[in-house]
């Protein structure tokens, strides 16, 4: 089989110092699948073949395959050569090479999202914006007072989406950290900022303590919202 190609015109990149978000359409994806599947490792095959779902695998393996092929290119690594370890809660990294670049993935409805910062640890995070989220109740335990309070003055629709928004933003940030779901979510703030765009209030046990974060909404669809996560003071 031939090597599959990083199509380019399929890919939605954009950068800025060191950092790259990529932004990757299933539709655009499928029919790049069964050739993707070759750039997997064994342990990833395995984890592929386990989903119930076949658009879950399909989203797992555009992920992972376009992952490899992204830092090979960068690294001039065969992207199968690459091999990944993991932080305590479960954060993907490099293994074995000096000073890799930072990477984080997330996967949700018809977009899979990348992104690379070769500076300082990174967090992406994508949603499917359910009208369900208008009912702030069945979410109360995520969100901190601050958040509770701006949520709570708006109308279903507009709230809907400012808590996709918000879900987002903490779940970005939590990735960003390492952390993952191990972080009580009540104990971080993220609201809009006076310029609309979205503001770490607090974190009441950041680590590592001291850091500026820099959150940054990205615009992908009217059924999803997304977050990117990076270091302010890199
Ligand atoms: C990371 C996490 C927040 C992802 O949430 P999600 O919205 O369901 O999924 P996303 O598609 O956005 O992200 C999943 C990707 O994040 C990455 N990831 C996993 N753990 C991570 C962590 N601790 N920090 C950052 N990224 C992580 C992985 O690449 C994963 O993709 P993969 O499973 O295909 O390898 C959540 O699954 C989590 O915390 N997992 C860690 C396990 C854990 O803590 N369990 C709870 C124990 S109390």
């Amino acid at each position: 089989m031939t090597a599959p190609v990083l199509m380019e015109t399929a890919l939605h990149e954009s950068e800025r110092a060191g950092l790259t978000l990529l932004r990757l359409h299933m539709v655009e994806e499928e029919s790049h699948v069964d050739d993707l599947w070759d750039l997997l490792s064994v342990a990833e095959r395995d984890r592929a073949r386990r989903f119930a779902r076949r658009d879950d695998a399909a989203r797992y393996i555009v992920g992972h395959a376009r992952l490899r092929q992204w830092l090979g290119r960068r690294l001039r690594i065969a992207p199968r050569a690459l091999r990944f370890t993991q932080n305590a809660y479960g954060k993907p990294m490099l293994d074995g090479l000096p000073s890799p670049p930072h990477f984080n993935l997330s996967h949700s409805g018809d977009w899979v999202l990348l992104a690379i910062d070769e500076h300082g640890p990174i967090g992406v995070d994508v949603e499917t914006i359910r009208p369900n989220m208008s009912q702030i109740d069945d979410f109360r335990s995520v969100l901190a007072p601050e958040e509770q309070h701006w949520l709570d003055r708006l109308p279903p629709g507009p709230r809907a989406q400012a808590f996709a928004r918000t879900w987002v933003r903490k779940e970005a940030y939590i990735k960003a950290i390492g952390e993952g779901m191990s972080r009580d979510l009540k104990s971080i703030a993220i609201v809009d900022g006076a310029d609309g765009h979205a503001s770490l209030l607090y974190d009441e046990n950041p680590a590592p303590a001291g850091c500026a974060w820099h959150l940054a909404d990205v615009k992908i669809d009217a059924a999803h919202t997304a977050c990117l996560a990076s270091r302010g003071d890199v």
